[in-house]
């Protein structure tokens, strides 16, 4: 029986470290506000680029994003993003940035905000819903 528990619990926990992000809609909301004023002017109002940047729903979503960790995503952000003042979006904006993306795209808010720890970001896949 003890077994048998600890084997769920196991699965479990398993299961959920590679789930997608779990995420707030008041992250989600937040981040539209970052995302309108920081990136819609290259990215789109609508997360379709015209030119080089890339889109960020859709197939170039897919792209992007599939199969990538949220530290990833992250970092790719936090390094890079907007171009002309990479590396000063506060990791806060970051985050609820990501949770409007992940929005835009049909994933769910939950009751869970994103994580916030590398490690535990870490553990988090987006993979296609
Ligand atoms: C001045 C135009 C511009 C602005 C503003 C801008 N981006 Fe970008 N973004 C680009 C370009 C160009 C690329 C492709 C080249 C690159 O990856 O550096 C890109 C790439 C990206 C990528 C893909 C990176 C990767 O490695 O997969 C993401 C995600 C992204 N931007 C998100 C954002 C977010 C979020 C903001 C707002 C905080 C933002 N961008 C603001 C132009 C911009």
């Amino acid at each position: 029986m003890y077994f048998k528990t600890g084997l769920f619990i196991t699965l479990f926990m398993t299961g959920s470290a590679l789930a997608n992000p779990t995420f707030t809609s008041e992250e989600a909301k937040r981040g539209e506000a970052l995302y309108n004023s920081k990136c819609s002017s290259c990215h789109g109002r609508e997360l379709i680029a015209k030119g080089d940047p890339p889109s960020l729903t859709g197939e170039q979503f897919g792209n992007g994003w599939f199969n990538k960790s949220l530290a990833d995503r992250f970092s790719a952000i936090k390094e890079s993003m907007p171009p002309n003042d990479a590396g000063n979006l506060p990791d806060r904006d970051v985050l609820d940035i990501i949770a409007y993306i992940l929005k835009f795209n049909g994933y769910a808010a939950g009751a869970t905000p994103l994580p916030t720890q590398p490690a535990a970001m870490d553990g988090v896949k987006i993979s296609p819903k």
